[in-house]
């Protein structure tokens, strides 16, 4: 069983993602925290992120595991803990730059396509649905509009960094959607059969219980077509 989250940042992904997998007893895969990973290696090393061959070595280069149960999923570059470190802001808007080099997506779809092919994983990013894998089991794409997702985004950020402001949030949600939809190379889309949820006036337990009766109408219906074969 895949399963395949897209949308833009901030629209609850990870967390319905985690619960999905947690319910089911899948693999969770947060491929934005590769491209984070990738990003932040390209930091440390000092290499320019707009440089596309020096990104494309960084991304080939580096060893990212990803370890742990959904809910304390441990982001590991090269066997050091980093999953704090991509979190930070310099992190996300590098990661979203670096994401835009088709040699690094190519790297990092490629790492994806062999974790999902080890078993039932749900994953969540922007391209799964109509990239990595456009024959997953469930698809779906998770939006709210940017000021909702601002909101969220200074709710959990606001412990960690006191001094966040509201409107910088806002600004950076609207350069990044920009960014992730307009590249050429495997934009944000909205994927064939995708089911689409927005989550603006959607509460968390709502949207995981439609996205729950979508799988199980998913696996019910392959269920009667194994069964259907086979008679
Ligand atoms: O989901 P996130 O915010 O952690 O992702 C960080 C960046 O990585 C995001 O701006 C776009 C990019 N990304 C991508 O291009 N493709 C994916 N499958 C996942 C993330």
């Amino acid at each position: 069983m895949i399963i395949a989250i897209d949308g833009p940042s901030g629209a609850g992904k990870s967390t319905l993602g985690r619960m999905l997998a947690r319910e089911l007893g899948l693999l969770y895969l947060d491929t934005g925290a590769m491209y984070r990973a990738v990003a932040y290696a390209a930091l440390r090393s000092g290499a320019d992120t707009t440089d596309g061959e020096a990104m494309a070595k960084v991304a080939r280069e580096a060893n990212i595991e990803l370890a742990g149960d959904p809910d304390s999923l441990q982001v590991l570059l090269d066997g050091h803990d980093i999953s704090k470190e991509i979190r930070s802001e310099a992190a996300g808007h590098s990661a979203s730059i670096i994401s835009a080099i088709p040699k690094v997506r190519r790297e990092l779809v490629r790492r994806q396509r062999e974790l999902g092919a080890r078993g039932g994983v749900v994953l969540d990013g922007r391209d799964i649905g109509t990239v990595v894998f456009p024959d997953a089991d469930a698809k779906f794409f998770l939006t709210a509009t940017p000021e909702q997702r601002a909101g969220r985004r200074y709710d959990e950020e606001r412990r960690r960094a006191p001094d966040l402001n509201y409107e910088e949030i806002l600004h950076d949600i609207n350069a990044r959607d920009n960014r992730d939809s307009s590249r050429t190379d495997s934009p944000l889309a909205i994927a064939d059969n995708a089911v689409v949820f927005d989550t603006t006036e959607l509460s968390i337990e709502e949207v995981f219980g439609r996205m729950l009766e979508v799988v199980q109408s998913k696996i019910a219906s392959q269920g009667h077509s194994h069964s259907s074969e086979r008679s």
